[in-house]
């Protein structure tokens, strides 16, 4: 059978991510048969609850699932609840004795899956107490799940990580980035090894530049105090906009295994430039919304949302041009961009290939730029919200002379298909209970993504006075975005 067993416990157990994510997921699995006799959950927080309070929360936050009362009732018998302040080392009793007796009475064989669900203030001191308190045993695994954000910067995430390390193996961490979860973002590998097509002309001598857009039509929303200290360079650059780019620069690996695909991503990283100062004021454009309309609606700006510093010069907006330095990607940028208040919520990526070297229907059609060259060819991945690939090919207008025009061939799941898509962190969960690394992010990779963070985050910081708001909420960021691509004789492909 497929079923992983396994005692999970959960620190943040009252938080939003564990209502919202953790828990219908852990349904889903025990639906579909991963979960079912042998696993029990502890959840812990600092707040005294009852095993019952526990249970009907596990029960209301999976309510949209629609389980039937038995299934209900059968799935929340294995969720527990332990109170703990996780810097108060005596407290880590009682955790212990509670998962031993669960380690029985299901049968566990030892497994132990820890999910850090909370403030990163806290991941050392909890990994030194499962130690020191003698929860993590020599029977079974002992695996560490952790969520972002992973420091704040190179050395605050050095030394978390050695203070991590101390416990696990870093075969035993599983670093959450929720993207590589999400089923297009796994495909970027299925496009680029299944199709020799493409991966036959994904270099330099085929493709004129590669588009990555993370866009979200919401605000900060309830975040303000997280996000004020973080902006989207570190929200959202560091560790999403990264990993895509990783998937798409990173060579073939010899067989499709996590050891071998976190080898390729970490020299794909390695190849980013790292920018001089000058080098990222120049390629990198920050943001900030202001307020503004959107269809019906209307929005504040950034510095009246609650809980955000009113002069705040934080970014909710990140536009950048990196170049890989490599025999593959040479020359070859790489456009990124995300931001809050956007237009409208959507990830997707355009792989823009060069024109053919001459534009042999050039009487029939204005020159597109200096070099007269044909219309570009794109292939489109669309990531979220909906999913799918589309590719531009161009073909001729129907009728007298030779006008090119383009056709796209366009494929989207249908919403049969998306109903059955796993959630992202339900395939987390089960590749965690597996052991498969392959959709997680390394340290090496951390690292590296810092490194390239930190000098564009250096940069700005050295040049305090922005003048911000500086785009209308409802827009696709500021004009500077816009320029970066003109610059260089391109533009977006996705100007919605
Ligand atoms: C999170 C960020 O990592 O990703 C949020 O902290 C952002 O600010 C979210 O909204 C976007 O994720 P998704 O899956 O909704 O695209």
């Amino acid at each position: 059978t497929n079923e992983q067993r396994a005692l999970l416990t959960i620190f943040g157990a009252s938080g939003d991510l564990a209502k919202r994510k953790l828990y219908p997921s852990l349904f889903r699995l025990y639906r579909k048969g991963y979960l079912n006799e042998h696993f029990a959950v502890i959840g812990t927080a600092r707040r005294e609850w009852t095993q019952e309070t526990f249970q009907e929360i596990v029960a209301s936050s999976i309510q949209a699932l629609h389980p039937t009362e038995q299934e209900l009732q059968s799935f929340i018998r294995h969720f527990y609840y332990q109170a703990l302040n996780v810097s108060e080392p005596e407290q880590y009793a009682a955790l212990k004795t509670l998962a031993t007796q669960l380690d029985e009475t299901y049968h566990l064989a030892g497994n132990q899956l820890f999910y850090l669900a909370m403030a990163p203030q806290f991941f050392g001191t909890i990994a030194g107490h499962l130690h020191s308190e003698n929860i993590v045993t020599p029977n079974g695994f002992h695996r560490l799940i952790i969520e972002k954000p992973f420091g704040s910067d190179y050395h605050s995430a050095e030394q978390l990580n050695e203070e991590i390390r101390s416990v696990f193996d870093e075969d035993d961490i599983f670093r959450i980035d929720h993207y590589l979860g999400k089923e297009m973002v796994q495909n970027i590998s299925a496009v680029r090894f299944g199709n020799n097509i493409f991966e036959s002309l994904w270099n330099h001598k085929y493709i004129d530049n590669v588009q990555v857009t993370l866009a979200e039509s919401l605000g900060v929303e309830e975040r303000g105090g997280y996000y004020d200290q973080s902006g989207a360079l570190k929200d959202m650059v560091q560790n999403h906009i990264l990993q895509i780019v990783a998937l798409l620069a990173m060579e073939a690996p010899t067989v499709f295994t996590d050891k071998n695909i976190r080898y390729e991503k970490i020299k794909a990283l390695e190849s980013i430039r790292l920018y001089t100062e000058q080098e990222a004021q120049k390629n990198f454009v920050r943001g900030q919304y202001a307020e503004g309309k959107l269809g019906a609606k209307e929005f504040s700006s950034y510095q009246d949302e609650p809980n955000v510093n009113p002069r705040s010069t934080t970014e909710t907006f990140v536009a950048g041009k990196l170049l890989i330095d490599n025999f593959r990607w040479k020359g070859v940028p790489f456009y990124i961009r995300t931001g809050k208040r956007l237009t409208e919520k959507g990830t997707r990526i355009h792989i823009v290939f060069k024109p053919t070297p001459i534009n042999v229907f050039r009487e029939a059609n204005a020159p597109i730029d200096e070099n007269d060259t044909g219309l570009r060819n794109v292939l489109t991945i669309y990531i979220q919200p909906t999913e799918g690939f589309s590719l531009t090919l161009n073909g001729k207008t129907i009728g007298g002379d030779y006008q090119l025009r383009p056709i796209k061939l366009d494929y989207r799941h249908s919403s049969d298909t998306l109903d059955n898509t796993p959630e992202a962190y339900e395939k987390l969960l089960l590749d965690a209970l597996k052991g498969d690394a392959t959709n997680f992010t390394h340290w090496d990779e951390v690292a590296q993504s810092w490194r390239i963070v930190d000098i564009i985050r250096q940069a700005w910081d050295s040049q305090p006075e922005v003048d911000f708001p500086n785009y209308a909420s409802g827009t696709m960021g500021p004009d500077a975005a816009f320029e970066l691509l003109e610059r260089d004789g391109f533009q977006w492909v996705w100007q919605p």
